[in-house]
């Protein structure tokens, strides 16, 4: 575990149903700085669901490994960053951003952008192992009541180490453009690192992004999908020899060390659409990636196409 963190460089968002053991693997052997697990509910965790733990496998090879829970009850997010399962995360996020009706419902993700008071409670109660915690937020709930700087203070005052920003709004989902010029507004408001996130799909948008924001690190979630060469072409590594295939490989094998084959054949579908993304004949690639059933099925289409 590292002794101190440096909360900056190039790192691999959260992303439900994406942020795999085996996403997060190939993206760090790219050079992802930092990289998360998909949200868990904290709440999920305290009761013991086997389903929430399976989220949270981790390799060594991932440098900086973030956890990111999500809840709205302060006292199940201090029990569950207790929880033996998180042991060997460096990083606790909170989530804080999270759009969807059914969590914003219960009060949780984005819902606590109204409720700065509860927010900066959670941040409290997640710092009671000791360990960094940060925040990935919207910048507010629509674009009538931007209050991405008031809290990016609040969570800078409650403890919070580091804070990511998406530029985009709760009501605008994933539509739209991120708004940088509203982060960079944050990182002259806080003294805490930043980081910036939404639309940073390569090394252009990626220098766009931080000229725009003056903030320490940028947070990909979409543009590493089927991509994890983003990181290593972001910060300049040059990979010889460089092989898709072999990354697919890595991402595929690495998921079948921790879960069952039918859970990987299924999931693994998904990823295929988002790796033969760009490439000619993709539509039957994707027909024929969402027609397999099993892990043999997936490999054919490997070997046929990458
Ligand atoms: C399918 C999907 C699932 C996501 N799941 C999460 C999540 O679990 N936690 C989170 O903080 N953000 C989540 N996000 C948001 C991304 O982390 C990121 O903030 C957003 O996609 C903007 O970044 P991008 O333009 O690089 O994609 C999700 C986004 C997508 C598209």
């Amino acid at each position: 575990m590292p002794q101190s963190i440096d909360f900056k460089g190039v790192v691999f968002a959260p992303i439900a149903g994406y942020s795999d053991v085996g996403a997060r693997k190939v993206s760090a052997m790219r050079g992802a700085d930092m990289t998360y697990t998909e949200m868990v509910s904290a709440k999920g965790l305290v009761y013991g669901s086997e389903k929430t733990e399976d989220l949270l496998r981790t390799t060594d090879s991932e440098k900086i490994k973030c956890v990111q829970i999500f809840g709205s009850e302060p006292y199940y997010i201090s029990k569950a960053v207790e929880h033996k399962a998180l042991e060997k995360f460096d990083v606790i996020d909170i989530n804080m951003g999270c759009p969807v009706p059914k969590i914003v419902k219960n009060g949780e993700g984005s819902a606590l952008l109204e409720n700065i008071p509860l927010a900066q409670e959670i941040v409290r109660s997640a710092k009671v192992v000791g360990k960094p915690v940060t925040v990935k937020y919207r910048l507010g709930v629509n674009a009538q009541n931007i209050i991405a700087v008031d809290f990016g203070k609040a969570m800078q005052d409650a403890g919070a180490s580091a804070i990511t920003v998406h530029g985009r709004t709760r009501e605008q989902m994933y539509a739209g453009k991120a708004d940088w010029q509203e982060i960079a507004k944050v990182k002259k408001a806080v003294n805490i690192p930043v980081f910036v996130n939404g639309d940073i799909v390569d090394k252009t948008s990626y220098q766009e992004a931080m000229t725009a924001t003056g903030c320490d690190g940028a947070m990909i979630a979409r543009g590493a999908l089927g991509n994890p060469k983003i990181f290593s072409d972001i910060k300049g590594i040059d990979i010889e020899n460089y092989s898709l295939k072999q990354d697919i490989l890595t991402h595929l094998n690495t998921m079948l060390e921790f879960h069952h084959p039918n859970f990987v054949a299924c999931n693994f579908k998904k990823h295929l659409a988002y790796y033969c993304r760009g490439m000619r004949g993709q539509r039957q690639i994707k027909l024929d990636a969402y027609a397999s059933k099993t892990i043999d099925d997936i490999r054919r289409v490997i070997d046929r196409y990458f």
